[in-house]
């Protein structure tokens, strides 16, 4: 992966293709921070922010870590177009670096995405291609228009550069800034592509070999935003669960009253993914007490449309 490393970034850039193309850390060094509001009684639970990031979610990483090594090994050659099946933030992502370095960009997502997805998408500069159905669906018909020849895809489910981001990105940086001299207990991550649990998962063992690595999934019955189950079908290639100790689904309803737990006790308002994983943390720790890391997906901007915010 290109010039990643755990140092602190650089606070001045010469305009934003500078910031994007020629700076060690584009995406990345998201506030951690300890909810010692939420903390059960016992325990401590440390958030990773990622709506910190540019376009407001994890997926900046994955979208940045793809894009470069596509043009680096020149599979994304000038004028080629990109293609991404996405439910939304990897697309947001990779507009924005499309845009700014002049390619065009088409997201297939699910018809059902919200609104605020898709205005995003389309202010990034992104064509989409709406697909009735759920991710799948909308993982078919990229793949149809690839092998149409109609430009380049990414393929966030299956490209080695998204868990690498998170390995060598959110793992460094949570080992740079975890405050103990005992090592964390466990690291909670949502399973969607896998990037963030298979990259994340990779990088903290090799600091902390005894961590537990807690999958939080949705019911293959009760989706969530950017979120799958291990039940599902289709297993993305590039997630690699070898390394998760535990499972925790979590239902739609509990991941949202999470959220409003944790904007009425630390102030966040974050998405629904990120009340899941809320959600099996603090259950977690009520139980067994203890350290854990939450690694936080994106803030609730994106989901006001939908029930309850509506
Ligand atoms: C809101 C949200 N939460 C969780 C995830 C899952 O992350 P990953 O794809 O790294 O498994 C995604 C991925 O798109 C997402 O957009």
């Amino acid at each position: 992966m290109g010039a990643r490393t755990n140092q602190k970034p650089a606070r001045y850039f010469h305009g934003i293709l500078d910031s994007i193309q020629h700076t060690p850390i584009p995406p990345g060094n998201t506030p951690f921070v300890e909810f010692t509001a939420l903390s059960p009684e016992g325990s401590r639970l440390f958030g990773k922010l990622e709506w910190y990031n540019p376009t407001g979610s994890i997926k900046d990483r994955a979208a940045w870590n793809m894009f470069e090594n596509a043009r680096r090994d020149g599979d994304l050659r000038p004028g080629t177009p990109l293609i991404e099946a996405t439910s939304g933030n990897t697309g947001i992502g990779l507009a924005r670096l499309a845009t700014v370095n002049g390619y065009e960009m088409t997201i297939c997502l699910p018809k059902n995405s919200t609104a605020e997805r898709k205005q995003l998408l389309r202010a990034y500069g992104a064509k989409l291609v709406e697909v009735d159905g759920g991710p799948n669906d909308a993982i078919e018909r990229a793949r149809n228009m690839v092998a149409d020849g109609l430009g380049f895809m990414c393929y966030q489910y299956g490209n080695p550069g998204n868990p690498e981001s998170h390995e060598f990105g959110t793992a460094l940086e949570i080992i740079r800034d975890w405050p103990d001299e005992a090592p964390p207990n466990g690291v909670f991550c949502a399973y969607g592509t896998g990037g963030t649990i298979t990259g994340v998962s990779r990088g903290l063992v090799k600091a902390y070999p005894d961590i537990a690595i807690h999958s939080v999934e949705e019911f293959t019955s009760d989706p969530i935003s950017g979120m799958r189950s291990q039940d599902d079908p289709f297993q993305p290639p590039v997630a690699d669960l070898s390394l998760v100790t535990h499972r925790h689904e979590v239902t739609k309803a509990d991941s949202i009253a999470a959220v409003s737990t944790l904007i009425e006790v630390e102030g966040h308002f974050v998405g629904t993914s990120s009340g899941a994983i809320v959600h099996a943390a603090v259950e977690h720790l009520k139980a067994n007490g203890g350290t854990a890391i939450a690694v936080l997906p994106d803030a609730g901007w994106k989901y006001l449309s939908g029930a309850p915010w509506a």
